[in-house]
C-alpha cells in the first residue's frame, strides 16, 4: 500500500521517532508500504516518520528501485564511525522541489537490526552514506535544510509558505 508523505510544515517530521522493540508482523507490514511508497516517490530513501509515524524504521535504495538486491532495512540505526566529507545536492520526499548543497560524511558504518531482529552492519560511501545519514537524522527529527545556511533555509521557508498559500503544498 502506497502510504501518504509527510510534507515540511507538519511537526511529526521535528520529533524523535521511538526505538522498535516488537518486530512484529505490524512493522513488516510498516516496511513493506514504506518500500512501496519510496519507489512509487522515485526516492532512494524513506523513514517512518515521513508517512507519519514516529518509528525507527527506514528503507534505502541508492537505485530507487532499479537493482531489486540493493534494498536496505533498517531499524534502530546507529552511525558507528564516519569518515571523510562530501558537498553535494541533497533532496528529500517531505520538502519536494527543493535541493541544496549539503555536507555529509564521505563514509559510513551503520550498526542496526534488519526486520527480522538480526544484527546488521552496513558501510555506505558517497550517495549511500549521504542517504543513510540523511534517513537516521529523520528520525532525529533532522532535516536536511537544518543542515545549510539560515538564509537559504529561510528562503526555502518562505517559498514553502507561498506554495501553501497557493495551495500547492
Ligand atoms: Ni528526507
Amino acid at each position: 500500500m502506497i502510504l501518504p508523505i509527510v510534507k515540511y510544515g507538519n511537526p511529526i517530521l521535528h520529533q524523535i521517532a521511538t526505538p522498535v522493540i516488537s518486530f512484529d508482523e505490524e512493522l513488516e507490514e510498516l516496511s513493506k508500504n514504506m518500500v512501496e511508497t519510496m519507489y512509487d516517490a522515485t526516492g532512494v530513501g524513506l523513514a517512518a516518520p515521513q508517512v507519519g509515524m514516529l518509528t525507527r524504521l527506514m528503507v534505502v535504495d541508492p537505485t530507487a528501485g532499479e537493482k531489486t538486491d540493493s534494498l536496505i532495512v533498517l531499524v534502530n540505526p546507529k552511525i558507528i564511525t564516519t569518515e571523510g566529507d562530501q558537498f553535494e545536492d541533497e533532496g528529500c520526499l517531505s520538502i519536494p522541489s527543493f535541493s541544496e548543497q549539503v555536507h555529509r560524511s564521505q563514509k559510513v558504518v551503520v550498526s542496526a537490526r534488519g526486520i527480522d531482529n538480526k544484527e546488521l552492519v552496513v558501510e555506505g560511501q558517497g550517495l549511500l552514506s549521504r542517504i543513510l545519514i540523511h534517513e537516521i537524522d529523520h528520525l532525529n527529527g533532522v532535516l536536511f535544510i537544518d543542515h545549510i545556511s539560515v538564509i537559504k533555509r529561510d528562503i526555502i521557508k518562505r517559498k514553502i509558505r507561498k506554495k501553501v498559500r497557493n495551495g500547492e503544498w
